[in-house]
């Protein structure tokens, strides 16, 4: 063997310390991989290919000149999952913390561009202490590098972020501008500045898993679009939201084999209850929709109110988003609008079509939600499904009340179909409220005024409370039993495959941020 290619394996060896090159299995449930062993466990068995392996740095300060580890705490390349190409990198927290240097964001940004040139997905194992220390300025300039990449591949190439360690200080900021973050429970935290900074400055004390863990992040920040058990349930995961997306915004997302039957489903028939009052469980309206156990919930713990996710009908991917009357009556409030606005949007740019499936009574009223900002953040929804072209359908389950109607992808703001199940209520607002506004006189100049204003509430109940009015302007294109809604559907979504829409051009609109 020459001296050369001696040399070079040698040095190929030392790039794979920091992790086997075995395959791992479910066995290691409990345990952190390694940046390695995640790779590997992501991809389809033999398809990582490593792009600079013998990558090392250039700092010379702080006696770094003699602490070189190939590949510089991170390894980069590309691979498959489930045979379609992906990227990925994964920080090796073995090696200086993980922590970012000049050269380490040069491997991650070669990737990323790869990544837009070719149209594929890419897929960041985030597991660092943030920017290297020893390189001062040259890290910070890297995190700017990716940060300005993230930002040019956004809506072009899904972008996701797994969150496996720490990830602090500017570090956030990367996954935070990636379509989908997952985080580990117990082992990932996410915070701008760490626990001994707060208590320095707010002389607030808390721990890191307080401050900025899997749970805060997953269901007070929503930050968090998901959160798993362990490192092999994160890789699980990636893998099966991968399943429901195409390659890049050029592309559609693959069909599965599908055969049209009768598709009528009985148990969507029981689901809503005659009191108007009484909750209801949307998740059994979308079960009972779509292809079995394909639902992929997005935010499940984060404003509850609202149900985001995706599935499929008929072998067709799609994006669904449905208030949940289980949750403070399915109203809209700050929260739910923000987290149902950024799925439309993620959704429209990666031409998922989009089922809406609408019980709602309106906005959430009080000093709370207006202080937050509910005008600026509600508009941010109606704003969203405004902008949006791909093919679009709802069907109101039960109310339809006030603004929220015309938020709530209705036919004015460029739905494509629009269904309403009989019992369907659409109007201003719900019949007790409006009777007692608009017959205020009446009810109270009354002998009986409470016996006036239950029969002026069913007078307006009978004249509004129903999806006929709607219907008979255009507004609803159907009226359909519950039991026939899967079918109603599947062949609504095929009609509309082919949709275009051709948008007068403008730089960028300016949706209320
Ligand atoms: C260089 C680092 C490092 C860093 C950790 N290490 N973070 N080296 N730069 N940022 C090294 C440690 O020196 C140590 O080296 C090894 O990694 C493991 O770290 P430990 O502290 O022993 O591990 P642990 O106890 O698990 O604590 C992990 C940690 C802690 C919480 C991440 O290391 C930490 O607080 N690091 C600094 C975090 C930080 O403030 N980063 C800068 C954020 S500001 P040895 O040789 O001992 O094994 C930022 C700005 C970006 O990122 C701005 C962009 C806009």
């Amino acid at each position: 063997m020459s001296s050369k290619i001696k040399t070079l394996n040698e040095k190929i060896a030392l790039s794979k310390l920091g992790g086997g090159q075995k395959r791992i299995d479910k066995q290691h449930e409990k345990k952190k991989l390694t940046a390695r062993e995640r790779i590997l466990y992501l991809l389809d068995e033999g398809s990582f290919e490593e792009i600079g392996a013998l990558v090392t740095h250039r700092t010379k300060d702080f006696g770094m000149e003699d602490q070189k580890f190939y590949g510089d705490g991170v390894v980069t390349g590309y691979g498959t999952v489930d045979g379609r190409l992906v990227y990925v990198f994964a920080q090796d927290f073995t090696v200086f913390g993980g922590s970012l240097s000049e050269t380490h964001a040069e491997k991650i940004c070669k990737i990323m561009d790869m990544a837009v040139n070719v149209g594929a997905p890419i897929i960041g194992l985030n597991d660092s202490g943030g920017a290297r220390i020893q390189e001062g300025v040259r890290s910070l300039g890297g995190y700017a590098d990716i940060f300005y990449r993230n930002v040019q591949a956004s809506g072009v190439i899904p972008q996701i972020s797994a969150i496996m360690g720490p990830c602090a200080g500017g570090a956030v900021y990367s996954p935070a501008m990636t379509d989908f973050t997952i985080m580990v429970q117990d082992t990932s935290y996410m915070f701008v500045t760490g626990p001994n900074v707060v208590k320095t400055v707010t002389n607030e004390e808390v721990t890191s898993e307080e401050l900025g863990g899997a749970s805060v992040h997953s269901t007070k920040s929503g930050v968090a679009h998901k959160t798993s058990a362990n490192d092999v349930e994160c890789l699980e995961d990636i893998k099966k939201l991968l399943s429901y997306l195409p390659q890049s915004n050029r592309e559609k997302p693959k069909n599965l084999d599908f055969e049209l039957k009768d598709e009528i489903r009985e148990s969507l028939a029981d689901i809503v209850p005659d009191n108007p009052n009484k909750p209801y469980d949307m998740h059994s309206v979308i079960e009972g929709i779509i292809d079995e156990d394909s639902f992929y919930e997005i935010h499940k713990d984060y404003a509850e109110n609202i149900i985001v996710g995706f599935a499929r009908l008929g072998g067709k991917s799609i994006g669904i988003v449905a208030n949940q009357p289980m949750f403070l009556a399915g109203v809209l409030g700050v929260k739910s609008s923000k987290k149902a606005a950024r799925f439309v949007r993620f959704c429209d740019a990666f031409n998922i079509p989009l089922l809406v499936l609408e019980d709602v009574p309106g906005f959430l009223p009080g000093t709370d939600q207006e202080w937050n900002g509910i005008i600026v953040h509600g508009a941010k929804l109606l704003y969203a499904f405004s902008e949006a072209t791909v093919p679009r359908v709802t069907v109101i389950t039960r109310k339809a009340y006030g603004g929220a109607y015309d938020v709530m992808n209705s036919k004015h703001i460029g739905a494509d179909m629009n269904f309403a199940w009989p019992n369907a209520e659409i109007a201003v607002m719900g019949a007790k409220g409006a009777a007692e506004i608009i017959f205020k006189r009446e009810i109270t100049t009354a002998d009986d005024p409470e016996a006036k204003w239950k029969e002026k509430e069913a007078e307006y109940a009978e004249l509004f409370a129903n999806p006929y009015s709607a219907a008979e302007r255009g507004y609803i294109d159907e009226v359909i039993l519950p039991e026939n809604t899967r079918r109603k559907l599947i062949k609504a979504f095929s009609m509309l495959e082919n949709k275009e829409v051709n948008k007068p051009k403008r730089k960028h609109g300016n949706i209320p941020l």
